[in-house]
């Protein structure tokens, strides 16, 4: 059956079951393999898109329940060149280390740090609960993404 999706900000199409989870299609017929596949059980977040801008895990979500949606992907929210403002942080305080999780962190807190640029630690700790980092980087992850709001606060 053939799939319509609306991914970053584009039309495209793929011909799967309707249930094939959306990480495969969008890593597999997509070709889009920054969004990572992991436990492909709901439990670390690696896999995380958003979807009418709310972060899913898309191991968990069938394709034919994200058609008509908004689908972003990791290559929809920035890059080199056009970093967001999570992308910059991230980089400027040297925090990734394998990697894998990054795409789903990045997504995960994204979405967040547009909600509340100014949260505390503690909200930003609890926010990143679902994405799981094998690296263990947290506290230098946390430490980037509270270097948002602080330079908000120097630039206002
Ligand atoms: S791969 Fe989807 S939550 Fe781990
Ligand atoms: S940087 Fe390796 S899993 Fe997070």
């Amino acid at each position: 059956m053939t799939m319509r999706l609306f991914i970053n900000g584009e039309e495209r199409s793929a011909a799967v079951h309707p249930l094939t989870p959306l990480v495969d299609v969008i890593r597999d017929e997509l070709l889009l393999t920054g969004t990572k596949s992991v436990c492909r059980e709901g439990f670390c977040g690696a896999c995380t898109v958003h979807i009418d801008g709310v972060p899913t895990m898309s191991c968990l979500l069938p394709v034919i329940a994200a058609e008509g949606k908004a689908v972003t992907t990791i290559e929809g929210v920035g890059g080199p060149g056009n970093m967001n403002a999570v992308q910059h942080a991230l980089e400027e305080h040297d925090v990734v280390q394998c990697g894998m999780c990054f795409p789903g962190m990045v997504m995960s807190m994204t979405a967040y740090m547009e909600r509340r640029p100014a949260a505390p630690r503690a909200d930003i700790k609890a926010a990143m609960s679902g994405n799981i980092c094998r690296c263990t980087g947290y506290e230098r992850i946390i430490d980037a993404l509270l270097s948002i709001a602080a330079k908000e606060d120097t630039t206002a």
